[in-house]
């Protein structure tokens, strides 16, 4: 594969107006000045317009959006008039909770969407595909359990990582099968700019600052292992550009905490009480811990996190105070109503040529 750094690498980055995706986008126009983007998203309930005119105006000559759906075998016209050098797909249903209450269109997008793009990137020839996956794939550990290597078994648990799963290995597949030039990356839970507020970090920010009650499911013990969405995405555009076709690489700061502390460490950060914790019925089938081993990314590839936790989680608080208008427009029902009349046609302009 071409290298992105050289002149006129092309990338195709699918669900970029999402909050890893577009996070990746930021960091990869700004690392690779030379290098040119198309972000293919299909623009369901957690992408934001906001966000997708902010990578607008980050570099529109080497940056465009196209309205698209991974999971459509048409697609493939567009590649191949885009001729990308590699495909990295973030485009993916994330939440587990929504997974539990329908996981149908999470099959729809993660694995017969997964396995779609793999086929047509397949044609264009020599294209690296990177698919942006998970810890949940390995399932949950045990207090004094080891944390997971890339070696560990795959036992997901929810419909949302059994997806994940099934795509990770359709991809290893394209691999052993048809050589195809693949990569795969698994981070563990992400917290940052732009993530829909439905998800723990910036749920809890947004409901303290509207002085909401905060649900804690089951007794709040629950181990997650936490990155800022910046450190994963510079781990994604470096096994994008150095990791061993066929390999799998696990990404993780290893900084596990329980969920009431996390709880704990917003409300005081924001000034707000813990009287507005309420404890309410826990997940089903909720994963106890995550854990992960990230020593083949930092001894192979030289990978290590920038940000501490602390900082991280600084930052974050202080970006959700500033941009309210973004999470407050994605939590109001009116807003869908209004996204849909002003929004969705105009993502639907042609592509430009790059
Ligand atoms: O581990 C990586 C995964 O992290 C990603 O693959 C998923 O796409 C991402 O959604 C995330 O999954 P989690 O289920 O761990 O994230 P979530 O933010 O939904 O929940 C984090 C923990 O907080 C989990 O133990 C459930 C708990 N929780 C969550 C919410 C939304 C609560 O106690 N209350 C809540 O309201």
């Amino acid at each position: 594969m071409k290298a992105p750094k050289e002149n006129g690498f092309r990338c195709v980055v699918t669900g970029g107006c999402g909050f890893i995706g577009s996070n990746f986008i930021s960091l990869f126009l700004a690392e690779y000045p030379l290098a040119k983007v198309l972000n293919l998203d299909s623009m369901t309930y957690a992408a934001h317009p906001q966000t997708a005119r902010h990578l607008d105006s980050l570099a529109p000559e080497r940056y465009q959006h196209v309205r698209g759906d991974i999971a459509d075998p048409q697609l493939g016209e567009l590649l191949s008039r885009f001729k990308p050098d590699a495909v990295v797909n973030f485009a993916a249903e994330t939440h587990v909770d929504k997974s539990i209450l329908d996981p149908s269109a999470f099959v729809q997008t993660n694995v017969a969407g997964v396995q779609n793009l793999l086929t047509l990137a397949r044609k264009q020839g020599n294209v690296r595909f990177l698919q942006v996956s998970t810890d949940e794939v390995y399932g949950s550990l045990n207090p004094d359990d080891p944390t997971f290597t890339e070696s560990s078994p795959l036992t997901p648990s929810s419909p949302y990582a059994a997806a994940k799963a099934s795509g990770d290995l359709f991809a290893l597949a394209a691999h052993h099968t048809f050589g195809q030039d693949v990569v795969i990356t698994r981070c563990t839970n992400n917290f940052g700019p732009y993530q829909y507020p439905e998800k723990l970090i910036p749920l809890v920010i947004a409901n303290a600052l509207e002085d909401k009650p905060i649900p804690i499911y089951g007794d709040g013990q629950q181990v997650r292992d936490w990155l800022h969405v910046v450190d994963h995405c510079r781990a994604i555009a470096l096994v994008l550009a150095t990791g061993k076709s066929g390999e799998v690489y696990n990404v993780s700061a290893s900084e596990e905490h329980a969920n009431l502390n996390i709880v704990r460490g917003i409300l005081e950060r924001v000034g707000k009480p813990e009287s507005l914790i309420r404890y309410v019925k826990d997940r089903p089938g909720h994963d106890r811990r995550y854990g992960l081993s990230a020593a083949k990314i930092r001894h192979t590839l030289g990978w290590s996190p920038k940000l501490s936790f602390e900082e991280g989680l600084d930052q974050t608080v202080e970006w959700y105070l500033q941009n309210s208008g973004w999470w407050r427009s994605l939590r109001d029902e009116a807003y869908a109503a209004y996204y849909q009349a002003n929004y969705a046609p105009k993502v639907q302009e042609q592509e430009k040529p790059l």
